[in-house]
């Protein structure tokens, strides 16, 4: 293509307007939306001395997550600050080690697999409503349903990950870890000049001093299934059954990085997508009906099962429905390794490229109405209408999320069986409003209380 049919990309200066720049950082969504809706889906921007061109049009996004994806590494965000925190795993490796990964431990994901985890879910779930929600509704007291939520999809994530080998205070423990690890590197990103602060309040060595015994915990449930030889069909026994291609098998540190990457990828998103779950339910009670009904029909008072998945088909209608409202990833990006070009719009090497999954999600070329809660849109007949990558919640392409059907099952799960159990109530007059961390949060929770049905 010549150079007279080169794409300009309008820019966009983060920090031209300084008494903008708070609110942009304490919630960045609308104004990139806003920008994006101008620009043609496809906009510069400038930090600084930096910039990264950021996109909605499902096109771009697929050219750089999947077509040309060889040419795109992950940014130095998770290169040089995230891979500090939690270690070389599948989210945080790239090229030749990430595939090497990637082929490894996909078969883990495989359905027989997901079938045997769906045994320790369905467990969990039970105990949890057992232990703690059945609690709250003889009480009637309000809670913190984005808390409950995190809470449990740790636990899940943790059974599934290790059956009974992590007990519940050393849970804890990786769980405040995990968090830290996550609050600094916020940040780091968005904060920079707040590092030295870290520093001097002793929060960076205590950050470090707790991941030492987040470790120490993993190596030690590690070391004690490989001496027992016991076999729990999770996904430790996976990782500890892998074998590459020469035949060798992962060292104790690889297996606690790829353990603690799947610690954090997996539980947050899943939590995030059941609390505005349970938000958007609670608020339409035609669909909350709906979604009763359904499960009523297929499982009566059953537990659900791996084999009735299929049947369940409004509780996914729901679910993907949801997190197209409120995709738990907003975001996604990469850095380009060479100079690329698709559709005249020039991708430079060593620049970013933001795929900026929230506004394609809530873009009027692409859903009718967007801001309506409308699960009909998922039905197998409408999905087959959709723009290719203009629904990416777990990403796309190659690098597309190893636990997509892990977290589709697990909030299957959790729908069905709270649904039928209890009755959400939404506390009147809290704010909700959006929190894009590394994902997408309720930034003051969500109040609930809740009844038996
Ligand atoms: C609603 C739940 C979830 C959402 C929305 C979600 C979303 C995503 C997205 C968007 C990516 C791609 C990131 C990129 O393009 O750079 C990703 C990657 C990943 N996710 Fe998930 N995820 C969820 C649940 C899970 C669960 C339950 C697990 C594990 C048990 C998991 C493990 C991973 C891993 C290991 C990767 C990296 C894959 C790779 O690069 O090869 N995720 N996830």
């Amino acid at each position: 293509m010549s150079d007279n049919q080169k794409v300009e990309i309008p820019k966009i200066w983060l920090l031209k307007k300084p008494l903008e720049v708070g609110k942009i950082v304490k919630n960045p969504i609308p104004y990139f939306k806003n920008a994006l809706n101008e620009n043609d889906g496809l906009i510069k921007i400038i930090m600084t001395s930096r910039y990264a061109v950021m996109t909605d049009r499902p096109e771009i996004i697929r050219h750089f997550l999947q077509k040309n994806h060889k040419n795109y590494i992950k940014t130095k965000i998770v290169r040089n600050i995230l891979k500090k925190q939690i270690g070389n795993g599948l989210l945080t490796s790239d090229g030749e080690y990430w595939l090497k990964q990637r082929r490894a431990i996909q078969p883990g994901f495989h359905r027989k697999r997901l079938e045997a985890i769906s045994h320790i879910m369905i467990n969990e779930i039970t105990t949890y409503m057992e232990e703690v929600m059945d609690k709250y509704a003889a009480s009637g007291e309000v809670f913190d349903m984005s808390k409950e939520m995190t809470h449990l999809a740790y636990k899940i994530v943790s059974k599934s990950l290790f059956s009974g080998s992590i007990k519940d205070d050393e849970l804890d423990l990786i769980e405040t870890t995990i968090s830290a690890a996550q609050n600094q590197v916020i940040t780091e990103v968005r904060q920079p000049y707040l590092k030295l602060w870290m520093i001097l309040k002793g929060e960076i060595k205590r950050n470090k001093q707790l991941r030492k015994e987040a470790d120490k915990t993993i190596y030690k449930a590690i070391e004690e299934r490989k001496k027992s030889g016991e076999r729990h069909d999770d996904l430790l026994d996976m990782l500890l059954d892998t074998e590459y291609e020469d035949g060798s098998r992962m060292s104790e540190q690889q297996l606690r990085d790829e353990a603690l990457i799947l610690y954090v990828a997996g539980h947050e998103t899943s939590a995030n997508a059941l609390t505005w779950a349970w938000y958007l339910i609670a608020s339409h009670p035609e669909i909350e009906n709906k979604l009763l009904n359904s499960a009523y029909q297929t499982l009566g008072n059953e537990k659900p099962s791996f084999e009735k998945l299929r049947e369940l088909g409004y509780s996914l209608q729901v679910i993907e429905e949801v997190m197209r409202m409120y995709p738990p990833a907003w975001i996604t990006d990469r850095e380009a390794l060479e100079d690329d070009e698709i559709e005249g719009v020039e991708l430079k090497k060593g620049k970013d490229v933001i795929a900026f999954i929230y506004g394609v999600h809530h873009n009027e070329k692409y859903w009718d109405k967007p801001e309506e809660f409308n699960p009909e849109r998922f039905t197998p007949e409408n999905k087959k209408k959709q723009v290719p990558f203009s629904y990416l919640p777990f990403g796309g392409g190659p690098r597309l999320c190893i636990g997509n059907n892990f977290a589709l099952m697990e909030m299957q799960f959790v729908l069905v069986e709270m649904v039928r159990r209890y009755k959400f109530e939404i506390v009147k007059d809290q704010k909700i409003e959006l929190n894009p961390l590394i994902t997408l949060r309720p930034r003051h929770g969500l109040k609930v209380k809740v009844s038996k049905r």
